[in-house]
């Protein structure tokens, strides 16, 4: 079968359906293409964290960008709500971290001022505040850091309200089969997967950890590798964690429901997805030290998703070297979620020839090669 489009998008992720999304809503046509169903990859595993000054460290672009990601996140959430019809569970509850070593300890009192810089709420608590703070925190604690600025989304939510909200303004999903070639010729762009032959004047490269197994023609494979990430669904007996808790090994996600999602590991194992007893238990053994040993709760599940790394931690996002109507947004790592609503708006502004954002130099494909 042939398709056309002015775009199209390969992978349904949640930074490919941002970007099908927000495209649509410019009246843009556009058509998604996955092997699986959208956000069955690495968003299926995502606790959906909202959480800038604890996932990067030090001042640079990638702090610019996750901070600017957060700023939008209110707007962007209430539109695709408005969109869609369909709700998400989004709360900005704040992060307290604990540190249970004096290096730890330090590292908080570093965090704090990073955020305070930037003129970002951060308070330091001693032991005896974070008991107040957080009841369930172990009473081995002995400092704490609590952001209000901090959050999480629910990450299927998102994902099912970006898709219908996107399928409202008219962007096709075609799932199930998987590109296997890309290539321009003079404007037109044009993927082949199985039976389908996809044109577009346009395409965005959203293919998550396997952005390197499909190569533009022409093009060296792109730098991502997978980097996977299990995480545990437990439900509290009980009252839930207050916020966003991070201990020294594990983070932990309360949902209003009581579920607490248990995250993650970090692990070079490949394309494989499995969950692992080794990684299940360490993030249980994660929570038995951040919480106190009798806090009460029942394991509903675990699951495992592959985060797309790339070799400086930063997304690729820009258009190919070799191939310029093919444009990259991949390679998010950690902040899939939090980095979906601004990549898709930088990358429509540029792509419509409105607006480069001048941080898009720093995650631009070409400082890879010949991308
Ligand atoms: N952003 C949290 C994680 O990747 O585990």
């Amino acid at each position: 079968m042939q398709r056309s489009s002015d775009v199209l998008v390969i992978g349904a992720g949640v930074i490919g359906c941002a970007i099908a999304y927000e495209l649509g809503r410019r009246g843009v046509s556009v058509v998604v293409i996955d092997d699986r169903k959208p956000g069955a990859g690495a968003t299926q595993a995502s606790a959906g964290m909202l959480a800038p000054y604890n996932e990067v460290e030090a001042e640079g672009p990638h702090l610019e960008l996750t901070v600017r990601a957060l700023d939008r996140f209110d707007r962007f959430v209430a539109r695709v709500v408005e969109d869609s019809g369909v709700a998400v569970r989004y709360c900005r509850t704040g992060t307290l971290t604990l540190a249970f070593t004096g290096e730890s300890q330090m590292h908080l009192e570093r965090v704090g001022a990073l955020a305070r810089a930037r003129g970002v709420q951060a308070e330091l608590l001693e032991a005896a505040d974070v008991a107040r703070e957080e009841p369930a925190a172990a009473s081995t604690a002995r400092a704490g850091l609590v952001i209000p600025a901090h959050g999480y989304v629910a990450a299927h939510q998102l994902i099912e309200a970006l898709v219908a909200a996107a399928s409202r303004h008219g962007v096709s999903f075609v799932t199930g089969v998987r590109v296997q070639a890309i290539r321009q010729r003079g404007e037109i762009v044009t993927a082949s997967a199985g039976t389908e032959i996809l044109t577009a004047a346009h395409a965005i490269h959203a293919a998550g950890s396997w952005t390197g197994q499909l190569v533009v023609d022409g093009a060296v494979p792109a730098p991502v590798h997978p980097v996977r990430g299990q995480l545990l669904h437990l439900k509290a007996v009980g009252p839930n964690v207050r916020r966003v808790t991070w201990g020294d090994r594990c983070y932990l996600v309360p949902w209003d429901d009581g579920s607490l999602l248990v995250g993650a590991t970090v692990e070079h194992a490949g394309f494989d997805e499995a969950t692992t007893v080794g990684g299940m238990s360490d993030l249980l053994g994660g929570v038995a030290s951040t919480l106190r040993s009798d806090w009460r709760a029942t394991l509903v599940g675990a699951r495992a998703g592959l985060r797309p790394g790339t070799p400086d931690d930063l997304p690729i996002i820009g258009p190919s070297a070799v191939a310029p109507r093919v444009w990259y947004a991949t390679g998010h790592y950690r902040n899939g979620v939090l980095l979906a609503p601004i990549t898709a708006s930088f990358l429509a502004d540029a792509m419509l020839g409105q607006r480069v954002d001048p941080l898009l130099e720093s995650m631009r494909p070409g400082r890879f090669g010949r991308l």
